[in-house]
């Protein structure tokens, strides 16, 4: 297939473009480098031996995106292009609702005005709320987000459902093919330890958080509450290394292929660790001691958030193939050959 990989430059659109080109599809990648360097493209290039084919523009620029789709024919749109840090969105909501609802609109619009009505979005785990039940099935209703970023990703759920059930009421002969996936805690980073996540400033995510306090960058880790429900009362969390994300996308495109209409699958590895889990399994895969202290919860934190990962591995063939080992290995490793990012 041929496929237009939005914020294909970012850290989960990058070990994506890898997995396409190795399962030997098209790729272009369109960014606007506003969380991400064009750098990240050359090293996707060095590790395929490929060149691939980017345009700089912001999905926001209907111009931009037309000129795209006038210069390609694509089969589908695989769209990871979008504001993510929770914090941020809850001071400036407006920036990203502007970004991630107003961006996959122009998208979108410009899709189906060039016959192209194919869609794999990244969703994610935060759509669930305060889970009704854990393992998280697909079948669990969606809770309440409690932040602006959450409710973008809730609300572009609901909007790529109501275009397609549009066209089935309009007997539409083209309708859209949706994939709605919604990805649980990614981390870790490609083994040739050249692409990986680059956070700007100091990371709110945990695993760039140890990662940076082992390079010395940062202090000691803060964990976020020992008072929850759990085994050690820390948060419990389905960490997925982003590799086997990546090759999730690539699996979902059979469901595209069968014209799936709307299919939502979980992408994690139906395993829960806590903070301390995760902090006393990177000291072991690096042989390094992470200094932490316990300080309080994180607003808006919840106890625990694993996947059932049972109807992507039925209906995609898709299991995560990666253990916490490789994830705390290969997140270090991408730190230590790149201490400053890319
Ligand atoms: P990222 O910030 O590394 O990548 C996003 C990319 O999109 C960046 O390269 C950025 O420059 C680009 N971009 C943003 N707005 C754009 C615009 N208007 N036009 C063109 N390019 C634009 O983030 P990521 O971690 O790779 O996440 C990818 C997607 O997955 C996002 O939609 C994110 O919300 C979602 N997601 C991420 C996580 C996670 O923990 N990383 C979890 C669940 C869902
Ligand atoms: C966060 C986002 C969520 C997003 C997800 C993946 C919040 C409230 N939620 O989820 O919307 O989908 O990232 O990008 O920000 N922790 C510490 N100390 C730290 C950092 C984290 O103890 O310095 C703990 C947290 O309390 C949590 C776990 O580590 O229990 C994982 O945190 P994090 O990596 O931020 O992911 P989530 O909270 O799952």
């Amino acid at each position: 297939m041929n496929i237009l990989v939005t914020g294909g430059a970012g850290y989960i659109g990058s070990h994506t473009v890898v997995e396409l080109i190795n399962a030997g599809h098209g790729v272009v990648i369109v960014d606007n480098f506003s969380n991400s360097k064009p750098e990240a493209i050359s090293r996707v290039e060095q590790i395929t031996s490929s060149k691939i084919k980017f345009y700089e523009a912001d999905i926001r620029d209907k111009a931009a995106m037309e000129h795209i789709f006038s210069e390609n024919k694509f089969d589908c749109c695989i769209h990871f292009a979008g504001f993510k840090a929770v914090g941020e969105s809850v001071i400036k909501p407006g920036k990203y609702y502007e970004n991630n609802i107003v961006g996959t609109l122009v998208l979108l619009d410009v899709m189906r005005k060039y016959a192209c009505k194919n869609i794999i979005f990244s969703s994610s785990a935060t759509v669930y709320g305060d889970p009704a039940f854990v393992p998280i099935t697909e079948k669990c209703p969606k809770g309440l987000c409690t932040n602006p970023y959450g409710k973008t990703k809730s609300m572009l759920e609901d909007i790529l459902t109501d275009f397609h059930t549009a066209d089935l009421k309009t007997n539409d002969p083209d309708p859209w093919n949706i994939v709605l996936l919604r990805y649980f805690n990614p981390v870790g980073a490609h083994k040739s330890g050249l692409i990986g996540e680059d956070p700007k400033g100091i990371p709110n995510n945990l695993m760039p958080y140890i990662t940076q306090v082992a390079a010395g960058k940062l202090d000691h880790l803060t964990v976020f509450g020992n008072d929850y429900k759990t085994h050690d009362g820390t948060g419990v969390r389905d960490y997925i290394h982003v590799v086997d994300l990546a090759k999730g996308h690539v699996k979902a495109l059979a469901a595209i292929e069968k014209k799936c209409g709307v299919a939502v699958y979980n992408l994690g590895t139906g395993k829960g660790y806590s903070v301390l889990d995760i902090v006393h399994a990177f000291e072991e895969a690096n042989d390094l001691k992470i200094p932490y202290e316990i300080g309080p919860r994180r607003p808006g934190d919840i106890a625990e958030c694993y996947s059932s990962p049972e109807k992507a591995r039925a209906e995609l063939g898709w299991t995560a193939e990666n253990g916490i080992v490789e994830m705390c290995r290969d997140s270090w490793n991408w730190q230590k050959n790149n201490p400053d990012g890319y």
